[in-house]
């Protein structure tokens, strides 16, 4: 069904995986397109609760933009070829339910940019990442100046994006753009293991806190904490907030529903 992206749904996980590895799982248009169709699968599917998304192959989790593309980039497509990106990549992080990113490998210039739309990082210990957009005399274009600084700080994200240089997965450890460091041989085992563990949580108390959160990085203190308050509102009127209570008080595990 599609030519550059595998989706595979194995019971409440969906595994997103760009597929195009002899050329390092570069991102093309039609590759956008595609990631735009298993979204709306994924929308559409209520037994969903995590995506995890990765790349084909040892080498790379994401190359970059495909540069071959880029050579008839002008102006006119520079601005349409990454509002549409942006626009495909922000669906992922705006889902309901949250993702993860394994990053296998190289997560370059717009592979980075979707490693960061996802809600959690895991790395390869082999994994590099970084902006090296300059280096081609453009700069990022698919949510990198926005959402690299939010992650690392403006002088990490400064550094990346004008020198064009990547980072190992240890130095992306030591600036919070990776929340884990692994084994190659344990990642996507490592990454089902947290998937399985958010699966096991409450399902809309899960959806509220991820909407929580990203709202209050996006706005300010007063706006942030009365949406803050509303969710919890709305989490207070679950059914699996009164499981979750009374099985904390009668000692026994809860038996969440996802209601
Ligand atoms: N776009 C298009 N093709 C790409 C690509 C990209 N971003 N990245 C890699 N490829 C292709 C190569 O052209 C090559 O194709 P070929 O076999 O037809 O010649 C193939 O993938 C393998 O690439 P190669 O460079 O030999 O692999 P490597 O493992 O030695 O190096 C990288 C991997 C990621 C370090 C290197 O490919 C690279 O620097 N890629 C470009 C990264 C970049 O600038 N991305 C930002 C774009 S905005």
């Amino acid at each position: 069904m599609f030519e550059n992206i595998l989706l595979e749904i194995d019971g409440a996980i969906a595994t997103l995986t760009i597929n195009r590895p002899d050329k390092r799982n570069a991102v093309n248009n039609d590759t956008v397109e595609e990631i735009g169709k298993a979204l709306d699968q994924i929308e559409a599917d209520p037994g969903l609760r995590v995506l995890i998304l990765t790349g084909a192959g040892e080498k790379a989790f994401v190359a970059g933009a495909d540069i071959g593309e880029l050579d008839r980039r002008d102006t006119l497509l520079g601005r349409s070829e990454t509002r549409r990106r942006q626009e495909v990549y922000t669906r992922i992080e705006q889902l309901e339910i949250p993702s993860i990113a394994a990053v296998n490998g190289w997560a370059l210039g717009t592979g980075l940019e979707l490693a960061m739309v996802c809600t959690l990082r895991i790395a390869s210990a082999k994994a590099k990442m970084g902006q090296p957009e300059v280096k081609l005399g453009i700069i990022p274009g698919a949510g990198g100046t926005y959402r690299l600084p939010r992650l690392v700080g403006m002088g990490r994200a400064l550094e990346m994006i004008l020198t064009g240089e990547p980072v190992t997965a240890e130095e992306a450890l030591a600036m919070g753009l990776v929340n884990r460091v692994v084994p190659p041989e344990n990642l996507m085992e490592e990454v089902r293991t947290l998937a399985e563990t958010i699966v096991s949580r409450p399902k809309l108390a899960v959806q509220y806190a991820k909407e929580a959160v990203l709202r209050c990085v996006e706005t300010g203190l007063a706006q942030g904490l009365a949406h803050e308050s509303y969710l919890h509102a709305l989490s207070c009127g679950t059914q699996d907030k009164k499981e979750g209570v009374a099985s904390f008080l009668e000692k026994r595990t809860a038996k969440f529903t996802g209601k």
